[in-house]
């Protein structure tokens, strides 16, 4: 009799602690949603998590903290713990005590928000009859299983004719338009369903694309052995922007080898870096600099204009390693302006790029612009601000519009705030200084 009460006891104390953890779940869960949670979370982990989690969650020193993989639990009620207590063995100190619960929350709420790719993923393999063989039928069921890294895995079939199909829960961007690609489809036979319906194929024949909803989705991908050869059928699939310029994540593990250790971040430390790969989104002869104190811009070759200023980290280069160099790097850190926003001299002439030099470990351009020579050069002490100087050799002023950009404050070289255009007469030196000051 006490042991039935003590066992009784004991089922309560189950099931309400069962039942505590599914109202944290909850809540965690829709504080993910919450555009105001999200941004108080992303701002309290770029402060204390990102040097060890990486800004954008894809790890460093700590785990990956957006993929499927989950070394001490996925449940958000299992991710809060864990930041509270923290990993002291490996390094990952207790952040229970230095912040309120509402913060913690708001924390694991931007990282649950950022989860993307497959979650619950599994598969089923099909034996086929022959290469023409259509008919998939349970009897046809040869292996199944769970895949909890989160990729398709193309090279489980160790047979000739099968069929096999991998469905999950699936997180696209939520802030973008976004895409599967078949990296040579020709002559596979691959299909894709969302939320149980097929998903019209778009690109080409050799490059097939099928669009994705934004966030959370339900996806079923299913390849035909048919006519392909065994050597051609370890399948690379990657999620990409609509005009593929961005591979954003793997959706195969054949894809997933290929973007590992290819995420090749460049980052100014103690000198400024010059980096002339192409940059997402902005125009081509773009050449990009970062300065030490992490911020960046980026100059124009053809038109002499800068085309891009960003504070933070500077590029990751790497979806521009692979493939046939057409993927252009990513511009990290927060992005302060870009093309078609721009410094452009007034009126606009033909700019003659003349090559740039390294001074004192600053970069600097020269060009000409109706005959008029110009050095130009970045200087910032902090991530919040930088002075553009134009060295004249003749005694022209210069004109200059400036983009329209509420976080910036341009000032002139006495500190007087200037306006969008910008009438500068040169110093003594012949110099013409534009700080630009980020706000917030
Ligand atoms: C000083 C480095 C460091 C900092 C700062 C840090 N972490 Fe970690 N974190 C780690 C390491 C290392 C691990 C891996 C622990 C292990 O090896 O088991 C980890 C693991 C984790 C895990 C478990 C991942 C899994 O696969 O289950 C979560 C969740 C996590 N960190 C979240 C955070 C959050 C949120 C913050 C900021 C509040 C943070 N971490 C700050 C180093 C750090």
């Amino acid at each position: 009799m006490k042991n039935g009460v003590f066992n009784l006891v004991l089922l309560l104390l189950i099931l309400s602690s069962d039942l505590m953890a599914n109202e944290v779940n909850q809540r965690l869960t829709q504080k993910s949603l919450s555009p105001i949670e999200i941004k108080q979370g992303q701002q309290l982990f770029e402060q204390v998590c990102a040097s060890c989690h990486s800004k954008d969650l894809s790890g460093a020193s700590g785990f990956n903290l957006k993929d499927a993989e989950w070394v001490h639990g996925n449940k958000p009620e299992a991710i809060l713990h864990n930041v509270k207590t923290g990993f002291a063995n490996a390094g990952m100190p207790a952040f229970g005590a230095i912040f309120t619960e509402s913060q913690l929350e708001s924390i694991v709420a931007y990282v649950i928000s950022k989860r993307e790719g497959w979650d619950n993923l599994s598969y089923k393999l099909y034996q086929l009859n022959g290469e023409h063989d259509k008919e998939i039928t349970a009897d046809k069921l040869v292996k199944s299983g769970s895949l909890p890294k989160g990729f398709a895995d193309y090279s489980i079939p160790e047979i000739e004719h099968y069929f096999i199909e991998f469905e999950g829960d699936f997180y696209a961007p939520k802030n973008m338009d976004s895409q599967l690609w078949l990296q040579w489809g020709f002559p596979h036979e691959y299909n894709v369903f969302i939320d149980g319906l097929q998903v019209h194929k778009g690109g080409t024949a050799w490059f097939p694309t099928w669009g994705l909803k934004r966030g959370k989705q339900r996806l079923k991908v299913t390849y035909h052995s048919g006519t392909s050869k065994p050597g051609q059928r370890n399948l690379i699939v990657y999620v990409t922007n609509l005009d593929m310029t961005i591979k954003l994540f793997a959706l195969s593990s054949r894809a997933e080898q290929i973007m590992a250790g290819k995420n090749y971040e460049i980052t100014a430390s103690n000198k400024a870096v010059v980096e002339r790969k192409r940059i997402n989104e902005l125009p081509p002869y773009t050449i990009s600099v970062g300065l030490p104190s992490k911020i960046n811009y980026a100059f124009n070759t053809k038109s002499c204009s800068i085309v891009g200023l960003w504070s933070g980290d500077m590029l990751n280069i790497g979806p521009n390693i692979d493939g046939r160099g057409d993927f252009p790097s990513l511009p990290l850190g927060d992005l302060v302006f870009k093309y078609p926003k721009q410094i452009k001299f007034e009126p606009s002439h033909s700019c003659k790029y003349l090559g740039y030099t390294t001074l004192n470990d600053v970069p600097v351009f020269k060009f000409q612009i109706q005959n008029e020579t110009y050095q130009f050069w970045g200087e910032s002490n902090s991530s919040k601000e930088i002075s553009f100087y134009w060295q004249l050799t003749g005694h022209k002023n210069l004109r200059l519009s400036l983009p329209q950009v509420d976080s910036i404050q341009w000032q002139d070289h006495n500190g007087k705030t200037v306006e969008n255009g910008f009438d500068a007469m040169p110093n003594k030196e012949q110099q013409v200084l534009l700080k630009a000051v980020i706000k917030q």
